[in-house]
C-alpha cells in the first residue's frame, strides 16, 4: 500500500511531515488532559482546598486552552489528510488511466474490463479511506498510547497490571476478528468486479434482454452474485460490530479493576486514591490507542488488497513495446504505403491453437487488396495485426518495408486508417469524432470526409456538425455510424486504409457510391478491405481467400472464380450465374 506513495511530490511532503507534526502536538496535548485532571483532584483531595481556588481555575483554564489545541490539531489535520489523500489519489488514477490506455487487448483481456473498472473506481477508494484513517487517528492514538504506558508505570507498576491485562484480552480478541476477516477482504473486491460485470453486461445487451424477455434469468444470474456479496458483507460487519460491545465491556471493566485494585489490593492508599482520576484517564487513553491499532490492522489488510490490485494494473506493461523508428529513412518522394506478411502465424493469448498460419501476401503502395472468407476464418485476426492490436506470434508484418515492431506505435498508426468491424463513436459532437486522428483538419476537409464518406445525413440534422452523438454513438443508426467512422479514416489522410467489413451495414446503393467516391478520394493509398459482399471487393486488385485461418486463395475476381473452390461457393451464394458469367 505505501508503494503509492512514491506518487507523492516533494512538496506534499512536506505537507505530510507537517501534518506529522500536529499529529504531535495532538498526542501531546492528549497527555496533558489527565495530568491536569490529576492536578485538580490532587487539590480537591486536600482539607483546605478552599484556599487553592486559584490553582484550580489556572489549571481549568489550561485544560481548556489544551482541549481548543486539540481542536485545531484535528480540523487542521482533517484538511491536510482530505487534500494530500485525495490529491494523490487523483494522481494514482491518472496513472492507471494512462497505463491502462496502453495496454494491448492482451492485457485488457487478462484483467477483464469490469475488473479495471472497479479497480480504477472503488480500489482507489478502499485506499483513498485508509489513507485518511491513517492521517486521522492511526497516528495520534497509539502515540497517546504508547507514551501513556509509560506514564502509567510511573504513577504505579502495580496498578498499571490491570492495564496489561485489559490489552492481553484486547489483542487476543482482535487476533480472532482478524482471522476471520482478512481472508474476505479480498472476496469482497472480487465480488465488486463480479457485480460490476453483470450491471454492465446487463445494460450494454438490455435490448436483447427485454427482446428475448430474459429479464428474470438476468435478475436471478445477478441474485445469485449480489446474495453471495451481501453474505460476505454481512458476515464481515457482524464480525467488526462485536468490536464496539467488546471496547466497552474491556474500558468499563478496566475503571472497575483499577478503583477495586487501588482500594482493596492496595488498602486505599490516599495518595493512590488521588491519582486514580489521572491514572483512569491515561489507561482510557491505552485502550482507545490499543482499539485505534486494532481498527488499523483490520482496515489496513483491505486498503492492502485494493492497494495490491492497483499495482498490478500499474505494473503490468503492455506486451506491445513501442519501437523506435520514427520514420527517419523515409523519403517523401517515394510512394508509401505497402503491406507485406511473410509467414505469419497467430494465436491469442492462452489459446492453443492458431486462428492464423502461415500468411504471406504483399499489399503494394495504392493496390486494394481484400479479404473474404466465411465468419471466424481470421480476417479482422489478420488486420489487427497491422496496427499492433496484437503481435504476430510467428513471422513478419511489414509496412513500408520496415517491420511493425520496430516502429514508433504513433508514427505507425498515423500512417493508418482504421476502420472497425463495428462503427466506433465518442460522446461529444459529430465533428469531434471525425476530426478525431486529425484535430488540424480543415472545415473543407472535414466537408470533404462527410461527402466521399456518403454522411450526408449530418447536414440534415439541425445542428449539423454540432450534433451530439451520445455515448457509445446509441443516438445514430448502424449505419450512420460506420460511415462517421470511415469519416473520420477518411479526414486523417492515411497511407494506408484498412476497413474491417466497414460496409456491412450499409444498403447495396450506399455502398456502391462510397467506394466509388472512396477509390477516387484515396488517389494512392493502399486500401485493405475486409468484406462479406463479393460486390464490395470485385474490383479489387488482389483477392485473398482465407479459410480457417489459411490462404486458400489469391488473385482477381475472375482467376479466383476459376480456381478456387472456397471462392467460387462465396460468390454463388450472392450472385446469380449471369451475374457471375459478366
Ligand atoms: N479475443 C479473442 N480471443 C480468443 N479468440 C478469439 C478472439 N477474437 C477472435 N477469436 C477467434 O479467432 C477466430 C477468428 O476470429 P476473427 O474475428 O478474426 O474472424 P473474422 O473472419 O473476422 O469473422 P467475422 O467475419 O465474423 O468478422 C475465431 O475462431 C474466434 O473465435
Ligand atoms: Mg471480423
Amino acid at each position: 500500500m505505501f508503494k503509492l506513495l512514491k506518487y507523492l511530490k516533494w512538496q506534499e511532503w512536506l505537507l505530510v511531515i507537517l501534518t506529522l507534526g500536529i499529529l504531535g502536538a495532538h498526542a501531546y496535548c492528549n497527555l496533558l488532559l489527565p495530568e491536569y485532571t490529576g492536578q485538580i483532584l490532587g487539590y480537591l483531595g486536600q482539607a483546605d482546598f478552599t484556599t487553592h481556588w486559584n490553582d484550580i481555575l489556572w489549571t481549568a483554564l489550561m485544560m481548556l486552552i489544551t482541549i481548543v489545541g486539540i481542536i485545531i490539531c484535528i480540523i487542521t489535520v482533517g484538511f491536510l489528510s482530505a487534500y494530500l489523500t485525495t490529491n494523490l489519489l487523483a494522481r494514482v488514477r491518472g496513472k492507471l488511466f494512462k497505463n491502462i490506455s496502453n495496454f494491448s487487448m492482451a492485457e485488457i483481456n487478462k484483467f477483464s474490463i469490469a475488473s479495471l473498472v472497479t479497480r480504477s473506481t472503488n480500489d482507489i477508494s478502499q485506499v483513498q479511506q485508509v489513507y485518511s484513517l491513517i492521517l486521522g487517528i492511526g497516528i495520534t492514538a497509539p502515540l497517546t498510547a504508547i507514551i501513556a504506558i509509560f506514564k502509567v508505570v510511573n504513577i504505579s507498576a502495580k496498578l498499571s497490571i490491570v492495564n496489561v491485562v485489559s490489552i492481553v484480552l484486547l489483542l487476543s480478541a482482535v487476533t480472532l476478528i482478524f482471522a476471520l476477516v482478512i481472508p474476505k477482504f479480498k472476496t469482497i473486491q472480487k465480488n465488486t468486479d463480479k457485480i460490476n460485470l453483470l450491471t454492465r453486461e446487463n445494460l450494454t445487451g438490455l435490448r436483447v434482454v427485454r427482446a428475448y424477455s430474459a429479464e428474470q434469468a438476468q435478475e436471478a444470474k445477478f441474485e445469485v452474485t449480489n446474495k453471495y456479496a451481501t453474505k460476505v458483507d454481512i458476515f464481515v460487519n457482524r464480525v467488526f460490530a462485536l468490536i464496539d460491545p467488546f471496547i466497552s465491556i474491556i474500558m468499563q471493566g478496566t475503571s472497575l479493576a483499577i478503583v477495586w485494585v487501588a482500594y482493596y489490593l492496595m488498602g486505599g492508599n490516599g495518595e493512590i486514591i488521588a491519582l486514580i482520576g489521572e491514572f483512569s484517564q491515561y489507561s482510557m487513553q491505552i485502550i482507545m490507542g490499543f482499539m485505534t491499532i486494532s481498527i488499523l490492522f483490520m482496515m489496513i489488510p483491505r486498503g492492502m488488497v485494493s492497494a495490491n490490485r492497483i499495482n498490478e494494473v500499474l505494473k503490468e506493461k503492455s506486451s506491445i513495446i513501442d519501437g523506435n523508428y520514427a520514420g527517419e529513412e523515409e523519403n517523401p518522394e517515394n510512394k508509401k504505403g505497402s503491406v507485406v506478411f511473410e509467414n505469419v502465424c497467430f494465436k491469442y493469448p492462452g489459446a492453443h491453437e492458431y486462428v492464423l498460419e502461415d500468411i504471406s501476401f504483399e499489399a503494394k503502395p495504392g493496390q486494394t487488396v481484400a479479404f473474404i472468407g466465411s465468419t471466424g476464418s481470421g480476417k479482422s485476426t489478420l488486420i489487427n495485426l497491422i496496427p499492433r492490436f496484437y503481435d504476430c506470434s510467428e513471422g513478419k508484418v511489414l509496412v513500408d518495408g520496415v517491420d511493425v515492431k520496430e516502429y514508433k506505435l504513433s508514427h505507425l498508426h498515423d500512417k493508418l486508417g482504421y476502420v472497425p468491424q463495428k462503427g466506433v463513436l465518442f460522446s461529444g459532437s459529430v465533428e469531434s469524432n471525425i476530426k478525431y486522428g486529425a484535430e488540424n483538419a480543415t472545415a473543407e476537409e472535414v466537408e470533404k470526409a462527410i461527402e466521399t464518406s456518403e454522411s450526408g445525413f449530418v447536414n440534415k440534422l439541425d445542428d449539423g456538425l454540432e450534433h451530439y452523438i451520445s455515448q457509445g454513438g446509441k443516438n445514430v443508426s448502424g449505419g450512420q455510424k460506420q460511415r462517421l467512422s470511415i469519416a473520420r479514416a477518411i479526414v486523417k489522410k492515411p497511407e494506408i486504409f484498412i476497413f474491417d467489413d466497414s460496409f456491412s451495414a450499409l444498403d447495396y446503393k450506399t455502398d456502391k457510391s462510397l467506394r466509388r467516391k472512396l477509390k477516387k478520394y484515396m488517389g494512392n493509398a493502399t486500401c485493405l478491405i475486409v468484406a462479406q459482399r463479393i460486390g464490395t471487393i470485385i474490383n479489387a486488385d488482389k483477392i485473398i481467400v482465407l479459410d480457417e485461418g489459411k490462404i486458400v486463395g489469391v488473385g482477381k475476381h475472375k482467376d479466383l472464380l476459376k480456381n478456387c473452390q472456397v471462392y467460387k461457393e462465396i460468390a454463388l451464394s450472392q450472385l446469380s450465374e449471369e451475374e457471375l458469367a459478366k
